[in-house]
């Protein structure tokens, strides 16, 4: 060593939300990188062509499969996400659907969590399963229960982590270990947590799937989502899962929106964080709630895992009131500044009842099998002043 060596140091996670994957010099210095709307892409020659969809030569053919404007955003989150490669796709459900379909078979087996989002259960049980693949639900916290599941067939684990919306934490390096063990595949969805937070492939994981229509856009303007992976394993998903399955392509225009949106991730992420441990701290003391899940909370069941897998412990939080179902709804019928929506992630704060609205995919028994009880009341905590949002849930458990 001279001394004279450049400092090779990797740039920080916001440093690269900001700038990875872009050189403004190729593109005549543009700040901003541009939007390629086109659907479709000229060749000089038939043989020109021919070489693009062999494979022989990368280039951008179509949309529905591959775009300049999408490919920055599929190699940003995958660099933020700590993956070799990424695909983006026209909604969540289009990145789920794109990534199971293409990983598993008829007579295969897939291990999945016992709370997930509604319209990921009803895939998983009312889709694969009419496909021949068989849906093993485990509470994926008891890696005991875990380990017992796995069969000769099993070929995919699925888990989100915190789940929605019961907010339970799986294990990621502990889960994945296991299933490395078996040649098995580990897709996570990180939606709650984003990459700021937790970084599931760092932690052994195979597949991120996000809906990122939620915090990685972050204004609720549009539809999206995104997997990252491996280049195999992607290439399958782009070939198969995206061009062939479900066709689910993202618009460029949204693409650009999420590039913008991913600028303030970090921001808008501790921030979340910060009104969110104070919120779930203030419902903890209150007397008419009953029970509060929120990693952050020190006495919570997976606060030492939160700890370890968590860098902040995010804005969803999941709640019961003393009065079960009729105080939750007289509640959130209450409540000013909050709205009353699904989808989460926003800078508004948003609330919304599982069993009626996110988790009515799932019938009345599994509910209850899923821990997810009609009482329960889930909260995105948005960017408002945190005083205003504790105002608000203030005199609506006093209406
Ligand atoms: C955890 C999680 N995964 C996936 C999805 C599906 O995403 P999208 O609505 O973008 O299809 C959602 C939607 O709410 C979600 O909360």
């Amino acid at each position: 060593m001279d001394g004279s060596a450049p400092i090779t140091r990797q740039p920080g996670f916001s440093t690269r939300a900001i700038h990875a994957g872009y050189e403004p010099a190729q593109e005549g210095g543009a700040l901003v990188p541009p939007l390629h709307l086109s659907s479709t892409f000229a060749f000089d020659t038939v043989e020109d062509a021919g070489a693009a969809f062999s494979g022989e030569r990368p280039a951008h053919f179509y949309t529905r499969i591959s775009n300049p404007t999408l490919d920055l955003l599929e190699r940003r989150i995958a660099d933020l996400e700590g993956a070799a490669a990424g695909v983006s796709f026209g909604s969540g459900m289009g990145a789920i659907t794109s990534v199971l379909w293409s990983l598993l078979e008829p007579g295969d087996e897939i291990l999945a969590d016992k709370a997930l989002y509604g319209c990921t259960f009803s895939f998983l049980n009312h889709g694969l399963a009419r496909f021949g693949i068989k849906v093993r639900h485990v509470d994926m916290s008891d890696i005991d229960a875990v380990i017992a599941a796995f069969s000769d067939k099993t070929r995919v684990v699925y888990f989100e982590t915190p789940a929605n919306p019961t907010m339970t934490l799986v294990d990621i390096a502990a889960v994945s270990a296991v299933a490395r063990a078996h040649d098995v595949l580990t897709v996570v969805d990180n939606t709650y947590a984003t990459p700021l937070i937790t970084r599931p492939i760092e932690l052994g994981a195979d597949v991120v799937v996000h809906s990122a229509t939620k915090y990685l856009g972050g204004h609720g303007d549009l539809v999206a989502g995104i997997a990252v992976g491996s280049s195999d394993v992607m290439e399958r998903v782009r070939l198969y899962g995206l061009k062939d399955m479900t066709g689910a392509a993202l618009s460029p225009f949204n693409a650009m929106l999420i590039l913008r949106g991913l600028k303030t991730l970090a921001l808008r992420m501790e921030r979340h964080s910060q009104t969110g441990l104070a919120v779930a701290r203030w419902l903890k003391a209150h007397p008419q709630v009953r029970t509060v899940a929120y990693p952050g909370l020190e006495d919570g069941p997976h606060y030492a895992l939160a700890k370890a897998q968590m860098r902040h412990f995010g804005g969803m939080i999941a709640f019961e009131l003393e009065g079960g179902y009729e105080a939750g709804v007289k509640m959130m019928n209450a409540m000013k500044l909050a709205l009353r929506a699904v989808s989460l992630g926003d800078a508004e704060t948003l609330i919304q009842h599982p069993a009626s609205m996110t988790h009515s995919a799932y019938n009345a028994e599994e509910r209850a099998l899923h821990g997810i009880s009609d009482g329960l009341v889930r909260l995105s905590v948005g960017l408002e002043d945190a005083d205003d949002i504790l105002g608000d849930l203030e005199q609506a458990l006093m209406v």
